[in-house]
Parts: C-alpha cells; structure tokens; sequence
C-alpha cells in the first residue's frame, strides 16, 4: 500500500522539474514530511564530526580547503587527539563518528584502523568521509569496522562538474560511489544547489543519481561562496530550492538517511530546522577541536567555541522544540 502511494507520486524526471518550478511546492513537502514520519518517525540521529585534517591534493573551485589555497594553515590532527575527541564525543551520547578530511592518498592506514577499532569497541559507528581512494584502500577501511562512508558526486554534470574540478571526472566519481556499495558501505552522495551553470534540469538529474547510485544517505546543501576560492564572486545557492531538492530525495528515497546540512544552517538559521519539516533526519555537529576547527573552512562560517557535551545537549532540546528525539 505504501510503495504504491510513493509510485503514484513523483518519481519521473518531468515530474521532478515541474515541481522544482512550481510556485506552491506545499503537497511535496506534506508528502515528504509524512513519508519521514514513516519511515523514521519522530527520531533524528545526531552525529558527531571530527575533521581530522585539511590536508588536500585537490584543486575544487568551491572548496577553501583546495590545494591552490596557501592561505590557511594545513594540519593532521594526532592518532591521540583523535581518539580523545571521539572519546569525549561517545561520552557525551554520540552514536556515530564521523571523521572527515580533505583527500591525501597518504593517508595512515595503520592509524585509521586503531581509531576506528578504538570507537567502534565502544559500540559507536564510524562513518568516513575521506574523498576518493584507490579501492584497496577502501576494502581495508571497511574491513577495520568502518561501515559508512560519504563522498558527494556534487552535482550530475559532467560539464559543471569539469569546470570546478581541476581533478578527476564525474565518471570516477561515480564508480567510487559504485564501489564503496560494492564493499559494503552504507553509502553516501549528495550534491550543492546554486554551482555555476546549474539549471532545474541538473538538480532533477542529481536527484535521479542519487536514486541510481542506491544511496543510502544523501546531503543536498546550498553552495556558499568561500573568498580564497576561484567561486568567490558566484551567488550563494538558493535554501528554497535546497529544501525542495531535500523532500524529493525523501519522496525518491523513503528509507534514505538524509541530513540537514550545516550550509544550510549556516545560511540561514532557522531554514536548518525547517528542514527537518521537508523529509531530513540526521542532524552532524562538528567536535572538531578549537585549535584546528578554524582552519576547517570549507566555506566561510562562523564557529563558536566547541563544548561537545553541551552542544548535543543543545541540539537535543532544540530537536525536542519541534517535536523531534534526537539519538
Ligand atoms: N559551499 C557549500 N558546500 C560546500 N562544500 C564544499 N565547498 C562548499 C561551499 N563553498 C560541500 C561539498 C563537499 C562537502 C564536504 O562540503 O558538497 O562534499
């Protein structure tokens, strides 16, 4: 009965562009709304980031963390600074780790397998999000215990994506993507509203990948333009159109994992919780530690101190105002 509601509503591409474009997008997000409510019901799931270094081999237009960028001061956190931050975070309630970095093939196995084995020996799931790397490496991450993994297809053109990336293809993006399900990762993409060039058309697209790649997460968030970046002077995306993108991917997704992205938040407060209204469920809070989480700009934001008990202890009364759990 339910599948066939969702198969009644919105699925193909000229139904996706049409209500991208409507002036009343109300019915979209009730449906989205009411599919996360059956799906997930009143529970969102808190997840807690340490970005674990800067260091990056990419060159992405968007990105403050790109190669080209000699500006800000690169970092790799310590095995022991780690483990401590993920320590405190498991302490503070947190079930998922996840630890992010900017993409450096020389990443430490050996040190990635004892920090992992570290958290999730305290029953804490690790969620990587480490950019692309050669399949040997990903087998071995998922065989230290880690079983999510996040890397973004940014967006479904192959020449919007060519003209913001001075590396790689979407081609080989997307068969890492192929990959990472292959091993048996539960597997997230995700892709920025407002990139140079993008039309209704490619967010329609997006959407469509993430629903061919089988993502079981996906984060949609509006692009904010970053001043050491070749992007400085484009427009920042639309949080409109976000949360649009986010409850057609509900709608494509029912059982999808699918974040409010901190851009959004970062753009506009109170949209972050408006979109838990449009079919999100994951809510990540950075636990970074002070001394490095400035040098983590991927765009400009500002950060205040970080107090990772007291934050999640906030997140969750905030989540308990609109009627959410936060786990
Ligand atoms: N604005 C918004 N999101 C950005 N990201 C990178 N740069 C920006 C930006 N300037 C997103 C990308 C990436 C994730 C870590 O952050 O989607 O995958």
């Amino acid at each position: 009965m339910a599948v066939r509601q969702r198969e009644e509503f919105l699925l193909n591409r000229k139904e996706i562009i049409e209500a991208l474009k409507a002036e009343d997008f109300s019915q979209v997000y009730k449906r989205a709304k009411e599919i996360c409510e059956r799906t997930k019901g009143n529970v969102v799931y808190m997840r807690a980031i340490i970005e674990f270094s800067n260091v990056c081999n990419r060159g992405c237009a968007y990105c403050g963390l790109n190669k080209y960028n000699k500006k800000i001061r690169r970092y790799n956190m310590t095995e022991q600074e780690i483990i401590e931050r993920a320590n405190e975070a498991i302490l503070a309630g947190y079930k998922t780790i996840v630890l992010q970095s900017g993409e450096n093939v020389r990443i430490d196995l050996p040190k990635m397998k004892r920090i992992i084995q570290f958290i999730t020996g305290k029953g804490v799931a690790v969620t990587l999000s480490c950019g692309e790397l050669p399949r040997e490496y990903y087998e071995q991450l998922r065989a230290f215990g880690a079983d999510r993994y996040l890397l973004k297809h940014e967006t479904s053109d192959e020449s919007i994506y060519n003209n913001i990336h001075s590396d790689g293809s979407l081609k080989e993006r997307v068969a890492c993507l192929k990959t990472l399900k292959e091993i048996g990762f539960e597997t997230g993409s995700g892709f920025m509203i407002g990139l140079p060039g993008q039309s209704i058309e490619t967010i329609a697209d997006d959407l469509l990948l993430l629903k061919e790649i089988g993502c079981d997460m996906a984060g949609i968030g509006p692009f904010i333009p970053h001043p050491d970046t070749p992007l400085r002077d484009h427009e920042k995306g639309s949080t409109e159109l976000t949360k649009r993108a986010v409850a057609i991917a509900r709608i494509l997704l029912p059982e999808a994992n699918l974040p409010v992205t901190t851009s959004l938040g970062v753009l506009d407060k109170k949209e972050r919780l408006a979109a838990f209204d449009c079919g999100a469920n994951v809510i990540m809070k950075k636990v970074t530690p002070d001394e490095y989480k400035d040098a983590y700009q991927i765009y400009p934001a500002e950060i205040p101190e970080i107090r990772v008990e007291e934050d999640r202890k906030n997140i969750v009364t905030m989540l308990e105002g609109i009627g959410k759990k936060g786990v």
